[in-house]
Order: structure tokens, then sequence, then C-alpha cells
């Protein structure tokens, strides 16, 4: 988000006062705000506090020779790369939906030729009212974005939907708003992550000690670079980053049930850490202990291998990258493992230290190219770098 810039029109409402921590949590971002304060908007929160946070003159006038002489209404509304309008009131929704232009805010929003994203907040009745649910309708179908409102208390004593989003789901929804135009728009990535659990008896299972930690980060580079992103996770304690579709699976047979329903894809990324074996057979109730104290002895079958798989498949897509996990040769063991597994890419870690369940990632990337040995990272550091590669890749972006 570092760099790029937000037009944020305040509407009049209680929840006006919130759009200054949005200032705030974009700031933090780097992102820059110009922002438009309606006349109803100046009765909830005052242009000084406004233009200290975003450092910036604060516009409010359509009829300001001042205003005009700095900045057009016209270039004020695609100064930025995304409108956002928060609190957006029934009043400025009706208006947009309807092309209305009497002020500078109605006026920029139909003079805009960037996204619009709106964080309505209002009574619950007024949410639910015919004429509001029309006009969201038009909106949405016109293309603009929504997030929120959210259900909960209410200023005014009722309870409902109606309170606007908070700042940090206004902030996700600006990123990947932002990221629609990202380096892999258009592009369809399937990444799966986390360990699989395989069953032994209802209380018992096989499984490692993966995180989840670099496939959910992967997931979220590659959807806030505007690819069209669904991950398949197994059990892990991870939330769905912003944008994502998430499918949870508990065995490897179930994780690759998943992929191969979520194809076609242009890439996939292969970062969970599918166990090899399984129970040959999951008794139904719990193993109980014996008497004359013999352990039972659990056969192993082996796994259908996803990676191989979904190389093979007759569906492959463009770019296959795997992961391999390994204690000892770590390089060499993984270029082996690309030409094993027919992968165009392999990113090789070593595990014997505590990356699985850590923050930080050390990997080589092995294609037919050759060998890249990355430097110390985080988890988020090797998604976004490795989501720049794809990009690089399958669109030539740079
Ligand atoms: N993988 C898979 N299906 C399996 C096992 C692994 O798709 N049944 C994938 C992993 O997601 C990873 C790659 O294969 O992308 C390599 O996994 P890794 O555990 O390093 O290799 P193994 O297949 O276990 O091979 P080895 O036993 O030689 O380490």
């Amino acid at each position: 988000m570092r760099g790029k810039s937000v037009l944020l029109i305040i509407g009049g409402g209680i929840a006006a006062y919130k759009a200054l921590e949005l200032v705030r949590r974009l700031a933090e971002r780097g992102v820059k705000t110009r922002a438009i304060l309606t006349k109803a908007g100046a009765e909830f929160v005052t242009p000084l506090s406004l233009s200290a946070l975003t450092g910036e003159k604060i516009y409010s006038d359509l009829f300001s020779l001042t205003d005009e002489a700095e900045m057009g209404h016209i270039q004020l509304s695609r100064s930025a790369d995304l409108v956002v309008v928060a609190p957006a009131t029934a009043d400025l929704m009706a208006k947009m939906a309807n092309g209305l232009a009497n002020d500078l805010a109605s006026t920029a929003l139909l003079a805009t030729d960037k996204p619009v994203l709106m964080a309505p907040a209002m009574n619950v009745r007024m949410w639910q009212s015919a004429s509001v649910t029309r006009n969201r309708d038009i909106l949405a179908k016109d293309g603009v974005l929504f997030v929120g409102p959210n259900d909960g208390e209410m200023a005014c004593g009722e309870f409902g939907p109606g309170r606007i989003a908070e700042p940090l789901e206004i902030v996700a929804a600006i990123e990947s708003a932002l990221a629609v135009e990202g380096p892999l728009a258009g592009i369809r990535a399937l990444v799966t992550a986390g360990p699989t659990r395989e069953p032994v008896d209802p209380v018992r299972f096989l499984a490692n000690h993966s995180s989840g930690k670099q496939g959910y980060a992967i997931a979220d580079a590659l959807a806030r670079a505007g690819a069209d992103t669904t991950l398949i996770s197994g059990p892990v304690s991870l939330a769905a980053p912003q944008g994502v579709r998430l499918q949870r699976v508990t065995t490897a047979r179930e994780m690759l049930a998943a992929c191969e329903a979520a194809l076609p894809a242009d890439v996939l990324v292969m970062a969970a850490a599918v166990a090899d074996w399984r129970p040959d057979v999951a008794a139904n109730s719990k193993i109980k202990k014996s008497t004359d104290r013999v352990v039972p002895l659990i056969k192993l079958v082996e796994n259908p291998d996803i990676l191989a798989t979904l190389s093979a498949h007759a569906a492959r897509p463009r770019l296959v990258i795997g992961f391999a996990a390994e204690t000892d040769d770590v390089v060499s063991n993984a270029v082996a493992k690309r030409t094993r597994k027919g992968a165009d890419w392999i990113i090789a870690n070593d595990v014997s230290g505590d990356v699985m369940g850590g923050e930080r990632n050390r990997v080589h990337l092995i294609s037919e190219a050759g060998i890249e040995d990355w430097p110390d990272m985080t988890k988020n550091e090797v998604g976004t770098r490795l989501a720049a590669r794809i990009a690089q890749k399958l669109k030539g972006a740079a």
C-alpha cells in the first residue's frame, strides 16, 4: 500500500469520528489521504483535527475559489488511487446511486474515474429500508465496493446492522481494493498450507509441527498482488487472510480432492506439510490399552502425493511450485525433489531449527535456471518476494 493515495469522503454521522483513526492507520501504512469533509460531517469532526492527521488541506466547498485555484474538484476526484466514503450515509449513497451532484462530495463521486469503497453507517431501520436497500443494490451493480456495516449496538441505542466497520476492517478492504489492479490481477492462485492430520482412532492422529504461517503469508501476498486466491488449509489456528477464499480440510486425501476441485489455476503453491503416511485403517472407537501391555502396531500406508499428482494433472497449473522441507543436504535433496515431483520451482528450507512454527525463514528458490539463495527474512517477506517472482514469471511484471 505504501505510496498509494486515498480520497476520503466523510459523511455526517456519529461514526465520523472513526474516520480520524482510519486516517492514522492509513498513514502508518504509508498511504496518503486527502479528505473531503461534508457539511454534515463537519458537525462531528473538525477540519483542524483532520488536517493535522492528513497533513493536507481539507476540502469542503464546491464553489470555493481558493479550492478551485489549488485543485479543481475534477482533479481532486481523480488525484487518488481509490475513493473511500466513511461513513457512507444514506444521503451520500442516494446521491451517488442517482447521479446527483450538488455539493463537493457528490460531485467528486460522480466525476471520479477511480474505484469507490463505501463503509456505510446508519440506524438499523434506515439501513434496512426499501430505498437504502435499492440504492445499495444499484451501487453494487455499478461496481461500488462495500465494507460493513457490522451488527451491534448503535449510538442511538438500537441493535442490528448499521454500525460502521472497524477502522482496521476498512484498511483491509482498502488493501484488497487497491490490489485489484496489482501485478497479479486476472491470475488464479491455489495455495495449500498447514499440516494434514491422519486419524488413528477418534481421539488420536498423526500430524507434524507445521503452523501454516508460511502458506498463509504466501496466500496473503498473492491476494494483495491482485490474484484470485484459494487457500486450502490443514488444521491451524490462523485467521483467513483478507480477500482469500479459505477452505479447511483435515487429511491428505481431503486436501487432494479440494485442490482438484479448485482447478483450473494459473499457479499452485504447495506449502502444506502433507503427511506422507496415514494409518491403514482409522479405528471407529478408541483403541484401548491391553491388560498384558502389548502395544498396538499401527500399519501405515502411503498418502497420495498431491504435488506430483497436480504436476501431472490434465489441468496442470502453468506454474507449479512445491516446497522441500529438509533437515540434511537441503539444496541437493530439493533439486532432486523438483525433478521427481515434476514441479517448476521448489522452495527449499532447512526445517531442522525452529522454522516450523517460527516467524522467519531462510529459503532457496530452485528452478530450471538454477539456485537462488534468499537471505533470512520473515515469512511475510518470503510471501511478498515470492508473489513478485510469480508476477514476473506469469505476467512479465517488474
Ligand atoms: N507433498 C505433497 N503430498 C505429499 C507429500 C508432500 O504434495 N503426500 C508436497 C509438499 O506440499 C511439498 C513437497 O511435496 O510441496 C515436498 O514435501 P516434503 O515433505 O519436503 O517431501 P516428501 O514428499 O515428504 O519427500 P521426502 O520424504 O523425500 O522428504
